[in-house]
């Protein structure tokens, strides 16, 4: 059985820990350090309890190939200032044999980015699926992959996995790799226990009444989460640009709004099991619209037309941009008394301080029904950027650092990290 990291002794150990350190950087500089901070409780501990860390990381999608925008060496003083204690930095990941043999207890290595590597997501390079070669081409890259996983595992005693937003990938550093460890030198670390148990809120252990809010511009790619929240939840507040592809799907006039034609009848579906599942279905009734939203800006043109229509009829040239004022008082009021809530996805587009009151109006909505003992789960880097904006990151159960691995672990996948490392 794996051990539990607040048991283990790490006392003169080295653990190899795969962290999901892909932050935004903007000119070399991090932007939201909130997965450097996840991480942290879980890389004091082992050093506090007399253990050395080796870090490890992907950054971005280089695709096997080095990317100097996307190294690592960038985040290497923030990582140390944060730790409170200097971290070495390995320039080759698959080359850091003398660091991490030389490290002592309380020292820290930080591995190069892990995807410089294509062993490291495991997919064959430069051969497409339908090429007759590409089942053996993968087949080799596959053993690569174990190699590589295998020469990461050298450099350690233990594994730990504390990586939630990479959780959903089966790659080297973040499952292969549990192979070359007992069960008992492989743990989750603190930060998956926390996201495991605030999923495990919303899908097990569900305080009712339960609502979940839907938000972003397609219901294609929310659909599998939002089926297996039908089973679940008693209310469910679908918003975002999706909201005009529902409209459309009833006969709206929708102007310029984003819709998605293919699925009119997913969305007809969506309320069909709503209604069989007996859950209370909120869509906007009606929307702030513009024609002159300027997206590299994220500002309005200057002398352009902002107006209120109902979704149902927006008037040619217009484009629907944010949940209307009823629509606003409707989501709040249906989150209002809710014991569960959560939240991934944002009713418009918050960039833009024009059009964000209907995020707004939900992030309060959620806070107010959280200072009354509601446990709310934020997850998806737009509904988590609307709380830093809107000021209510301490005013939200937990927010999540995982966006995909949140999702799919909501759509009740089980995730390939977790399983390798509760193996
Ligand atoms: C994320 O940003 O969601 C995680 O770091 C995972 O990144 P990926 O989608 O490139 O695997």
């Amino acid at each position: 059985m794996a051990s539990n990291i607040n048991s283990y002794d790490f006392t003169g150990k080295k653990a190899i820990v795969r962290v999901d350190f892909n932050v935004p950087l903007k000119e070399g500089k991090i932007t939201d350090d909130t997965r450097i901070r996840g991480a942290l409780p879980t890389l004091k501990l082992i050093l506090e309890k007399g253990g050395s860390l080796i870090i490890m990381s992907h950054m971005g999608k280089p695709k096997g190939k080095v990317k100097p925008e996307l190294s690592l060496s960038q985040i290497v003083d923030a990582v140390s200032e944060k730790l409170g204690v200097p971290v070495q930095f390995a320039p080759d990941c698959q080359a850091a044999d003398e660091q991490a043999a030389a490290l002592k207890p309380g020292e820290v290595l930080l591995l190069e980015n892990l995807r410089y590597y294509p062993e490291e997501e495991g997919k064959p390079v430069g051969i497409e699926k339908d090429d007759p070669a590409y089942e053996a081409a993968k087949k080799e890259m596959k053993a690569r992959q174990k190699d590589f996983a295998k020469k990461l595992a050298s450099y350690a005693d233990c594994w730990v996995m504390d990586a939630f937003g990479t959780a959903h990938r089966k790659h080297a550093s973040t499952a292969v790799i549990a192979d070359y460890f007992t069960p008992e030198n492989r743990m989750l670390g603190l930060l998956m226990e926390k996201e495991v148990k605030a999923v495990d809120n919303v899908l097990n252990n569900i305080q009712r009444p339960f609502v979940a809010i839907m938000g972003g511009s397609k219901v294609s790619s929310k659909i599998g989460i939002i089926e297996n929240l039908l089973g679940k939840v008693d209310k469910l507040i679908l918003c975002g640009g999706m909201t005009y592809t529902f409209a459309k799907a009833h006969g709206g006039e929708i102007g310029t709004s984003i819709v998605e034609m293919d699925k009119l009848d997913v969305a007809l579906n969506v309320e069909k099991l709503a209604k069989e599942n007996g859950v209370e279905l909120f869509l906007a009734p009606d929307a702030v619209t513009t024609d002159g939203l300027d997206f590299a800006t994220m500002t309005v043109k200057p002398g352009s037309r902002i107006e209120v229509h109902d979704a149902l009829n927006i008037p040619a040239g217009l484009e629907g941009v944010d949940a209307g004022p009823k629509a606003q008082e409707l989501f709040a009021n249906a989150i209002k008394g809710c014991k569960t809530i959560l939240w991934n996805g944002p009713a418009g587009v918050f960039e833009c301080d024009d059009f964000c009151a209907g995020s707004r109006a939900i992030g309060n909505a959620i806070a107010e029904a959280t200072a009354e003992g509601a446990f709310s789960l934020i997850g998806g880097g737009d509904s988590v950027a609307c709380c830093t904006k809107f000021g209510l990151t301490d005013k939200v159960s937990y927010i999540s650092t995982g966006g995909g691995a949140l999702l799919e672990a909501i759509e009740g996948k089980e995730l390939p990290g977790v399983a390798a490392a509760l193996a």
